[in-house]
């Protein structure tokens, strides 16, 4: 299957992409397609909540990179969401996507399936990410095939040796 994943850091090379190469090398050697979309390459403005998109045929009254985004999910059987806890949440970049996914709202998702990768300094930081995950994939109807949560990040680097990395792998490689 075709896999998108969408790291939120706005850190390049940081510990969340590190994270999310990892899954995409075990998806790969299970014999998927992966994408990995970095959003520190990206601008995406917020949802402005104005409904175009449901007139438009999914189609954002806002000009940014979301487009590009949409386009790729659209040919996608699972979405990736990737995020360093930012003061216990995704990152305001994540978020913003995950909001602008309002444009699919009305037309429907064509991927189905999704998983979230988060990493933090503490454990004990990730609830309210996994909630809006769990919330948001129950509410369209997204099957989840795994959440998995790293801490112990303390600096940029911090997982290339964390002994959790290799769970990223293994989520990837068991799709
Ligand atoms: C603005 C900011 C807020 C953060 N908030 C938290 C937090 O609430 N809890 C936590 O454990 N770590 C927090 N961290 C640490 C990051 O989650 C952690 O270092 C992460 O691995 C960074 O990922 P990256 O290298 O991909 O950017 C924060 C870091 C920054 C820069």
């Amino acid at each position: 299957m075709k896999i998108t994943i969408i790291n939120g850091s706005p850190r390049k090379n940081g510990n969340t992409q590190i994270m999310a190469e990892e899954f995409a090398r075990g998806a790969r050697e299970s014999g998927h397609t992966v994408d990995l979309i970095n959003l520190a390459e990206k601008q995406i403005a917020g949802c402005k909540g104005c409904q175009y998109c449901f007139a438009h045929d999914g189609v954002c009254s806002q000009e940014d990179d979301m487009a590009d985004i949409l386009a790729n999910l659209d040919q996608a059987d699972m979405a990736v969401f990737a995020s360093p806890i930012y003061c216990n949440d995704v990152t305001a970049q994540l978020k913003a996507a995950i909001d602008r996914l309002y444009a699919r709202m009305q037309k429907g998702f064509h991927f189905s399936q999704t998983a979230l990768l988060l990493d933090a300094a503490s454990p004990g930081t990730f609830d309210a990410a996994i909630v809006m995950y769990k919330g948001m994939a129950a509410y369209v109807k997204w099957e989840d095939k795994g959440i998995l949560a790293i801490s112990g990040m303390t600096t940029k680097g911090s997982m290339k040796d964390s002994p959790d990395l290799a769970k990223a792998y293994e989520l990837g490689k068991a799709l």
